[in-house]
């Protein structure tokens, strides 16, 4: 199955890729952790997409496409995969059809997840990252570590994203709303769209994520 996981930030598209890529045994392909893991190896690619990054903005599509596709590209993406992040705006969903295209490949679903802005906020304001493994997020309030700053799963330390504080927040929502959003229309209009409500446990997101997916 291919899916592509869309929604503003702090919907919790990560949360909600890491528990349906487990249960659809396919790789979760999320362009701002491959961006964060280069810029922890401060590779080049790490240091240039660090400066759009803190600012809020996207990072170019030529350098963030050939990213994407070279993950894509990898064995364990053959059978399928669940894009999270990526495409972020038109062009890259062309480049995105290009790709599938050349391959005799199609899209399944694309998932909506959808949170009003007030609850977003919220959830980045309290978000904390494992620095082993950005998969491991968790919420001060909502889904707080046992310990302080401990990461329950394997015992690494818990951060803060740079780019979670107020004012780059800001910027991220409004670039969600200018560039992101029309890619809905751009996908509804393939009749690939359905939108998930991100509202409530984290379980039910899941179940309700799950339902959305075509043949289930
Ligand atoms: P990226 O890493 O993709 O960030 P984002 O889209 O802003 O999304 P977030 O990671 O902030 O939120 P999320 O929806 O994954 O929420 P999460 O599950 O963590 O991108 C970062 C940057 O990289 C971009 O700004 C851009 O610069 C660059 N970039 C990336 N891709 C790009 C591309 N394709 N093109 C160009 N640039 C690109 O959850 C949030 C919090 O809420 C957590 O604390 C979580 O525990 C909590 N939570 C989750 N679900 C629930 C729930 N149901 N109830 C209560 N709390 C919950
Ligand atoms: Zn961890």
């Amino acid at each position: 199955m291919r899916i592509v996981l869309v929604g503003p930030p702090g919907a919790g598209k990560g949360t909600q890729a890491a528990r349906l890529a487990e249960k659809l045994r396919i790789p979760h392909i999320s362009t701002g952790d491959l961006f964060r893991a280069n810029i922890g190896r401060q590779t080049e690619l790490g240091k240039l997409a660090k400066s759009y990054m803190d600012a809020g903005n996207l990072v170019p599509d030529e350098v963030t496409i050939a990213m994407a596709k070279d993950r894509m590209k990898q064995p364990d993406a053959e059978g399928g995969f669940l894009l999270d992040g990526f495409p972020r705006n038109v062009s890259q969903a062309e480049a995105l059809d290009e790709l599938l295209e050349a391959e005799d490949m199609k899209l399944d679903a694309v998932l909506d997840l959808e949170a009003p802005e007030d609850e977003v906020v919220k959830r980045i304001a309290g978000r904390r990252v494992c620095r082993n493994d950005s998969a491991h997020v968790f919420h001060v309030t909502y889904t707080p570590p046992k310990q302080e700053g401990v990461c329950d799963v394997c015992g690494g330390d818990l951060y803060q994203r740079d780019d979670d504080s107020e004012a780059t927040v800001r910027t991220r929502l409004e670039v969600y709303h200018t560039q992101t959003e029309p890619i809905i229309d751009y996908y509804k209009a393939q009749g690939l769209v359905t939108t998930v409500s991100a509202m409530g446990k984290v379980a039910d997101v899941t179940k309700r994520a799950m339902s959305a997916l075509p043949g289930s």
